[in-house]
């Protein structure tokens, strides 16, 4: 029996992660499943966003249901996301972009580069230093490739032209490419990112760093109709958690308009991870369905609610059993 953690966090991670639960726990009743604190709203409220318990407490399920967190700009605050990443080593953030004629998947190294977490302020300056380490790079590389071995092929985006830590990163994806017999290129990120949205079709797994991934998946985003509907993993040795690409979105938080398909299709990669690609499939064709009866939220220029939509899903995913 699978132990999942389940953390909704801020926002609509308060709307989203019940809706995907509810699916969760129909699909597959012996899951045990139990809630974990964190987030801004626990920090206002008590002074720690994650505390070292919390942290334990994730280390001890077999998987991670997880909504989004708020992380304000503010340089005395420190993003839960990031620690827990951090301390839970989940190094492969995997963001699958798919939809009509778009089949891609964006794998980003989810432990270092930019966000690293190595920064200090100065009165006139504050810097951010970014770190590409052998290592690093070659479990990601290795990730990528056997993912990309079971695909078409493997794209590295990088900036090596100006960033010599992109230099080490293309030459060890490269060289592990060769290695495990992948096709592969490497491109530069912003071209990348303008030849991605106008030729999706050129593109299969696509490998880079932490912070050019971040962006280039919410631009991706644009490719299969926006933020409410893409998932993603991330995975370490041991742990695994899985989470919509979007953040809290307070601008929309609590009117019960979010799009819960990201949530839900997060928790249909969380199935598969455990094992179960049966239930993850059934969970994937039961938001087709529902998105094709022509049942949306409002992103979609649709009038269904957050909550509406997941009980769509949810008689789909019945029907089906
Ligand atoms: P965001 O992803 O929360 O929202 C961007 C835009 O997309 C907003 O207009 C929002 O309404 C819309 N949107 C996002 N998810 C949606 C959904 N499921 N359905 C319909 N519309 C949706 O990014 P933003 O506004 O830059 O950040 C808000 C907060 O979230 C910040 O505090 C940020 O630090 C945090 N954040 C957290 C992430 C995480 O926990 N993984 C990831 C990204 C941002
Ligand atoms: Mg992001």
């Amino acid at each position: 029996m699978a132990k999942v953690a389940v953390v909704e966090g801020d926002g609509i991670g308060h709307e989203v992660v019940p809706v995907a639960r509810e699916i969760l726990a129909a699909v597959r009743p012996d899951f045990e499943f139990f809630d974990v604190e964190v987030g801004y709203g626990l920090w206002e409220r008590t002074g720690s966003a994650c505390g070292e318990e919390t942290i334990a407490d994730l280390q001890s399920a077999d998987a991670i249901l997880f909504g989004a967190v708020t992380t304000p700009p503010d340089p005395g605050y420190r993003s839960v996301l990031l620690q827990i990443r951090h301390a839970l080593d989940l190094y492969a953030n995997v963001r699958p972009i798919q939809g009509e004629g778009v089949d891609i998947v964006i794998v980003r190294e989810n432990t270092e580069g930019l966000y690293s977490g190595i920064e200090w302020t100065e009165p006139d300056r504050a810097c951010t230093v970014r770190v590409v380490s052998r290592r690093g790079s070659e479990r990601i590389a290795r990730y990528a490739c056997t993912l990309a071995g079971s695909r078409r092929h493997l794209t590295i985006g990088n900036k090596a032209n100006v960033l010599k830590s992109d230099c080490l990163f293309v030459e060890v994806c490269t060289a592990e490419a060769a290695r495990m017999g992948v096709p592969c290129r490497a491109r530069y990120i912003d071209a990348l990112c303008l030849d991605l949205l106008m030729h999706p079709d050129l593109y299969d797994v696509v490998v880079t760093t932490n912070m050019f991934g971040d962006i280039l998946s919410d631009a991706a985003a644009y490719l299969v109709g926006g933020l409410g509907l893409l998932p993603s993993a991330n995975i370490g040795k041991r742990a695994a958690l899985f989470e919509p690409v979007h953040g809290s979105a307070p601008d929309i938080a609590g009117q019960n308009i979010a799009n819960p398909v990201a949530a839900i299709r997060s928790a249909a990669m969380l199935l598969s991870h455990l094992g179960d690609p049966a239930s993850a499939a059934a969970v994937e064709e039961a938001v087709h369905r529902v998105l094709r009866a022509g049942i949306r939220t409002r992103d979609l220029g649709g009038v269904a609610g957050t909550r509406e939509f997941g009980a769509a899903v949810l008689r789909e995913v019945g029907q089906r059993k």
